[in-house]
């Protein structure tokens, strides 16, 4: 079993790169069955999702080839949409984007239901909607979802109940060979909705309005391969730069596109950390004192949801009592509990949680609970005064591409040791 260790109260200073986006890239990887053609997709990060979406498309017969550590050449050409792989579908979130994506080229798609972090339920009503809408004959039982459309595809309009990302992008996938005009109403704003969006005009596709609150999507007959290259992961760049902020330093995040951190920015500036931007970067520059905040996730381009656990951290870390409410997922705050460990004062009630500064934290041992729940731990022990460990960390290896390396290289005393399993036999 692998753990981290942390020894913490070290100021981070330097320079940590950015990786393309995980929840661009797994979209975009699994779009390219949309594709009877080779596609290369640059900027994708070394991450357990994106191996995950690429191994699903190697057993279903897609033809994968790394040309360097970054960028794949994907061939759907003979993709085979019946194989599937339940023990691998259930390992993460995106892997529903394979009905879409499915659906739009073969007109059918049998997948398991997905797995992913677990925030309260995760319900897929609107992406079942998106499919009806479209003519399909879509049901869900013993553990996997069948959409059927061997009638067709027809474009039609769909109203979102509620905005969601995956939604929006799975009927996008679904859409883009329909017979006919789609529109998509309360569409998801979010970046890599855009991503996805570019990747598919990119290959021939006919979409418009993608990053506002409608998308059109014209049917074409087909989607040839393209070279495209994932935006950087703005949830990965907010994580590090919420580091520098929470550790105190000078620490420089690059190969980002600030607009994508507007709502942060603005936060940590109303904090009282400085900023200095860049065209692809953003220089955190913090002494340490931090204001207490008030602040409410949103889709975008509202607070990330993705952010509120690392947040979390920070306002533990202010002077006064803030106050963060979870305005996306039923129950985001399930790391609040080991954080109690490090000593924070966090009164959960609900989608909202009150945040005493106790002006610092200590070390302990902690579990990463989910992805973003275990980035806000790294970001706790790199704060915290004395040594944290934490556990479980495949769930953070599924979405920050070197993680330990990055931090040790602006100063972090951060290192991942792996102790043998039976030792945890004997002490049972
Ligand atoms: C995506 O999840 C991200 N995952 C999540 O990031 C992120 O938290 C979320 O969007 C919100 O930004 C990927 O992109 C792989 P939603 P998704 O559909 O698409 C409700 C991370 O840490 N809803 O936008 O599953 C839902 O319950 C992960 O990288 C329905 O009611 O999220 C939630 O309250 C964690 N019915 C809200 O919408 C549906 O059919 C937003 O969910 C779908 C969603």
């Amino acid at each position: 079993m692998e753990k981290i260790i942390i020894s913490g109260g070290r100021p981070l200073n330097g320079e940590i790169p950015v990786s393309g986006f995980k929840n661009a890239a797994v979209a975009i990887v699994l779009a390219t069955i949309l594709t009877e053609d080779k596609c290369i997709i640059e900027n994708l990060p070394q991450i357990s999702d994106v191996t995950i979406s690429l191994e699903i498309l190697r057993s279903m017969g897609v033809r994968i080839k790394y040309i360097n550590k970054t960028t794949a050449e994907i061939d759907s050409t003979f993709v085979k949409p019946d194989l599937a792989p339940y023990e691998l579908v259930r390992k993460m979130r995106a892997s529903y984007y394979l009905v879409g994506s499915l659906l739009g080229r073969f007109k059918k798609a049998v997948v398991g239901l997905p797995g992913g972090c677990d925030f309260g339920v995760r319900p897929i009503d609107q992406h079942i909607k998106g499919f009806e809408a479209l003519g399909s004959k879509v049901t869900v039982e013993s553990g996997c979802i069948e959409a059927d459309a061997t009638k067709g595809l027809v474009g039609t309009n769909i109203y979102m109940d509620v905005v969601s990302v995956g939604a929006t992008i799975n009927v996008m996938l679904a859409a883009v060979k329909a017979d006919g005009v789609t529109v998509i109403e309360n569409a998801a704003h979010e970046p890599h909705v855009v991503d996805t969006a570019n990747f598919l005009n990119a290959c021939g596709a006919d979409i418009s309005g993608a990053g506002t609150d409608t998308i059109k999507i014209r049917g074409v007959k087909n989607l040839h391969g393209a070279t495209y290259a994932i935006i950087p992961d703005m949830i990965e760049a907010g994580t590090y730069l919420i580091a520098g902020a929470a550790t105190g330093g000078k620490l420089r995040v690059t190969n980002l596109i600030p607009k994508h951190l507007d709502s942060l920015t603005a936060k940590l500036e109303e904090m009282g950390v400085t900023l200095i931007e860049e065209d692809e970067a953003i220089t955190v520059i913090s002494d340490g004192k931090l204001n207490r905040a008030n602040i409410k996730t949103q889709p975008y381009p509202g607070f990330p949801t993705d952010l509120n656990p690392q947040m979390g951290v920070l306002l533990c870390l202010a002077q006064g009592t803030s106050i963060l409410t979870e305005g996306v997922w039923e129950n985001r705050f399930r790391y609040v509990e080991e954080l109690k460990r490090m000593g924070a004062k966090i009164k959960v009630d609900g989608r909202t949680a009150v945040v005493e500064g106790v002006g610092a934290l200590s070390g302990a041992g902690v579990r990463a609970l989910d992805l973003r729940a275990g980035a806000a731990m790294i970001v706790a022990g790199l704060a915290a005064t004395g040594r944290t460990t934490i556990e479980e960390i495949f769930h953070i290896q599924r979405g920050y591409e070197d993680i330990i390396e990055k931090l040790q290289a602006v100063g972090a005393d951060i290192r991942m040791v792996t102790i043998p399993d039976n030792i945890y036999e004997k002490a049972n």
